[in-house]
């Protein structure tokens, strides 16, 4: 078992990583909470040893939960069962049901406390930490949210043996993109794998708790894997893209001058190595993923980009719109 721990200014928290370490959960529930409103969905079947009075409330499976109408019946839920301001919300599942119970907690009551519960890589490498929450409009992703940092998080890799071999390959999307932003040991065991990535995102998002700089280093790869996502017609889970995106990313580096052709190989490599795709789908069309690009809501001034360069990957802004027409031309052809 390895406890990584996110140090923020004004409140620190503990993620547990490890096989069959769910019993840590009770240390994370801060002392006063009574009751624990456990928000899940059908197929992660999770049985929690708490010691206090717990509740399951369920969402929808998938992105599906991430719905303002869905944390709105969770508060209401929660209001009729008694949950009040002490006590925790537990939120048990990958990114979607992380994200939506995270958003609701910090909400309900003008906020009450939150333990995640990942249960799928991506979680638990990504979007359990860092205390991001949201949900989805019609008009886009992730349009709603709050920073409502959880009291600690369990990532119990016992839980991804149930977990469908292409939502494992998913995380991996992400793990790759670690394995770029800081030094991912290759030969150690899943477990220390992913506590590796939990202490690099603990550390940035301990710096820029809110995203005024470097947290964006944390979305490289994202720009394009976004873009492909949005373009909809390509049959690609969010890693899958952010592995795409990862390559183009290396090629447009390139061609800016920011590193030699041998570095772009190396990301091909690695890319390959987790078994994620390198190349873009079929049947792109640019212009329209030069369009989604721009549309970004983290677009700053013309087109930002994290990008590799000298002292690594740095968020780099006013990528001339040519430069990154070119190296999309290139990366399909
Ligand atoms: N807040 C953040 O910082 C952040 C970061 C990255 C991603 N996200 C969000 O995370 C979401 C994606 O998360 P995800 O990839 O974990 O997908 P997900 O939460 O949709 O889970 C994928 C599927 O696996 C199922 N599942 C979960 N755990 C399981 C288990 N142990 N066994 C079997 N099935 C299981 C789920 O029910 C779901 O159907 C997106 O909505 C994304 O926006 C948030
Ligand atoms: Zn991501």
């Amino acid at each position: 078992m390895i406890r990584v721990p996110v140090a923020l200014a004004d409140h620190s928290y503990e993620v547990v990583v490890g096989s069959h370490v769910l019993g840590e959960l009770n240390d994370l529930v801060p002392d006063r909470a009574q009751r624990a409103a456990v928000v899940t969905q059908t197929g992660v079947d999770l049985d929690l040893p708490l010691t206090i009075a717990q509740e399951v409330f369920l969402v929808p499976r998938g992105e599906a939960a991430k719905q303002l109408a869905i944390v709105e019946d969770l508060c209401r839920s929660w209001a009729r069962w008694g949950l009040t301001r002490h006590d925790v919300v537990i939120a048990v599942g990958g990114g979607a049901v992380t994200d939506t119970g995270g958003f609701a907690a910090s909400i309900y009551h003008r906020g009450v406390a939150v333990v995640h519960v990942a249960t799928t890589l991506l979680a638990q490498v990504d979007a359990a930490i860092g205390g991001k929450t949201g949900v989805n409009l019609p008009e886009g992703k992730n349009l709603v949210g709050t920073f409502w940092q959880p009291s600690g998080v369990i990532c119990d890799t016992s839980t991804l043996d149930t977990l469908p071999t292409r939502e494992l390959r998913s995380g991996m999307g992400e793990m790759a993109k670690y394995h770029f932003l800081t030094d991912l040991p290759t030969d150690v065991s899943l477990e220390e794998k992913i506590a590796a990535c939990v202490r690099f995102k603990g550390e940035v998002v301990a710096e820029d708790e809110r995203e005024g700089g470097r947290r964006a280093v944390l979305n490289y790869g994202h720009t394009l894997g976004h873009a492909l996502e949005i373009a909809g017609s390509f049959d690609l889970r969010h890693g899958e893209a952010v592995a795409i995106g990862l390559m183009f990313a290396a090629t447009l580096a390139c061609r800016l001058g920011r590193i030699p052709g041998e570095r772009v190989e190396e990301h091909a490599r690695i890319v390959a190595s987790y078994d994620l795709p390198t190349r873009m789908p079929q049947g792109v069309v640019i212009d329209d993923l030069l369009a989604l690009m721009a549309r970004d809501k983290k677009a700053l001034n013309g087109l930002t980009f994290a990008l590799d360069g000298p002292r690594g990957v740095e968020v780099v802004t006013d990528v001339p719109i040519d430069a990154v027409r070119g190296a999309l031309e290139e990366f399909a052809a």
